[in-house]
């Protein structure tokens, strides 16, 4: 059974207080917090600022980093994120990371881009709790979902099970998509931003309870 990861990326800030009340009237237990630094993706997003004024108000962070060299930062996000997610390719320090979650209770997850293959990360499913399929391009919400993205989560699904990793997916996920992927695959986690985080959004929360 997967859980909805909300992204906040196309939120509209205005009115969050109201829309994260809502998240939570329907359970909803994880905030996706996607960070871009205009580097690694052609994107600015946000970071500590917005999650100091979200911490302890009753969500757990999914952080996924689209930033080069995430280890600079490693620390901060792992004061406030329960899973940090990175791209394996932003580091040169994947072993300082890996010391660093061994040594914790925080949860450390490998994204893959559409044009990533397994075997980028095939030598580190020991040390990783979860893999993030990225069914767009990483840097903007409100993208259109690949279904080609999905014959990783198929080949994931054994590994899933040797390895005890978590799967999750990411970018483009609408209701109809939705439903695909809760009868043929399984994740723990779907990411939803612009799908999910709108005007119908009670609505939205709804239909996917009926789904769920
Ligand atoms: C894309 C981000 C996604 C995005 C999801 O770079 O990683 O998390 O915000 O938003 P939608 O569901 O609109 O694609
Ligand atoms: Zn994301």
């Amino acid at each position: 059974m997967f859980k909805i990861s909300p992204s906040i990326l196309n939120a509209d800030f205005y009115c969050l207080k109201d829309q994260l009340d809502i998240l939570k009237e329907f359970n909803i237990e994880y905030l996706h917090i996607d960070v871009m630094d205009g580097n690694y993706v052609n994107n600015i997003s946000f970071a500590f600022p917005i999650l100091e004024s979200l911490k302890d108000k009753g969500f757990k962070f999914d952080i996924h980093l689209m930033i080069n060299d995430p280890d600079k930062f490693i620390d901060r996000f792992m004061f406030y994120g329960d899973i940090i997610t990175i791209h394996p390719k932003t580091s040169n320090n994947l072993d300082k990371i890996f010391q660093k979650f061994k040594d914790s209770h925080k949860k450390l997850g490998f994204a893959l881009n559409p044009d990533e293959e397994i075997p980028l990360i095939k030598e580190y499913f020991q040390y990783i709790d979860l893999i993030l399929i990225m069914s767009v391009f990483p840097g903007y919400g409100g993208q259109k979902f690949m279904p080609k993205t999905l014959e990783k989560a198929r080949k994931l699904q054994e590994i899933k099970k040797r390895y005890n990793i978590m799967l999750e997916i990411d970018g483009g996920i609408d209701l109809n998509t939705l439903r695909d992927l809760n009868n043929d695959y399984e994740f723990d986690l779907i990411v939803m931003g612009s799908a999910l985080m709108n005007k119908n959004l009670v609505n939205n929360l709804e239909n996917i309870r009926r789904l769920i």
